[in-house]
């Protein structure tokens, strides 16, 4: 059985004194489920607080990016290994934010991705179509092309430990979600990759996030989905009750 997933993606908000602020509200309020997992990911440099505030508690704690070497001459850069060891268990790789503004690849999502694995963490794959995409009818080829390029070369055994977070561009920080049935096709589309590339019951136990727009309105009907096995929260997860209540898929 895959366990839901809910993670807090902070992008650029809470240095090291607002994000204390932020777990000293929200770690009370944060009522486990047994059957969801929950994780933040804050900036790099709040990270250390993160690790210390949360030590003791179930909340998983990851970064926003990774680079694909250990160390060595690539100034500005943080690696898979330094993640881990502050106490990181997951980092997202290839955000469309990464993408669009940053002008990261398929090809650099995928050597992100075979890092993190190879020190232990967990890969939060991001994929997802922009608008002109959507509406020119290529949802399924783009999110197909990142999936094979992103995942390329990583064995079936590694991919099982992949998290994949489908995210239409369209949908990120503009307040329109995709419907529940509209995310729930394309998460069906991603399985089914998934399977090809990995085989059907590595397929099973992969989790397919969603994200764009989530709040707690809507948490618990993406949620209900077949396929939607959590959610990649990004404005919503800086307010404490309302991260607690998707977390609990509350409305
Ligand atoms: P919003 O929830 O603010 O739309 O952001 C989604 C996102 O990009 C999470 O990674």
């Amino acid at each position: 059985m895959r366990k839901y997933l809910v993670i807090g993606n902070w992008k650029m908000n809470f240095g090291r004194s607002e994000s204390v602020t932020f777990l000293d509200e929200f770690i009370p309020i944060f009522k486990k489920r047994s059957d969801v997992e929950v994780g933040i990911a804050p900036p790099f440099t709040s990270l250390s607080i993160c690790a210390e505030k949360l030590h003791g508690s179930s909340i998983l704690l990851g970064a926003q990016n990774c680079h694909w070497v250990e160390s060595g001459a690539y100034t500005g850069e943080i690696s898979a290994g330094m993640l881990k060891e502050l106490g990181c268990s997951f980092a997202i790789v290839g955000h469309s934010e990464r993408r669009q503004l940053f002008g990261e690849s398929d090809e650099g999502v995928n050597k992100r991705a075979a890092a993190l694995l190879a020190a232990d963490l967990t890969p939060v794959v991001c994929v997802g179509e922009t608008l002109e995409e959507r509406e020119s009818g290529e949802a399924f080829k783009v999110v197909t092309r990142q999936l094979e390029l992103g995942l390329a070369g990583i064995s079936p055994k590694l991919i099982s430990r992949v998290v994949i977070a489908y995210e239409p561009v369209w949908a990120i920080g503009t307040g329109k979600t995709a419907s529940a049935s509209e995310a729930q096709e394309v998460h069906s589309h991603i399985r089914k990759v998934i399977s090809r590339l990995g085989g059907d019951s590595i397929s099973k136990e992969v989790r397919i996030l969603y994200g764009g727009s989530v709040n707690d309105k809507n948490a618990a009907s993406l949620l209900g989905e077949k396929d939607i096995d959590g959610a990649l929260v990004g404005g919503a997860s800086l307010v404490a009750q309302k991260f607690a209540s998707i977390a609990g898929f509350r409305v």
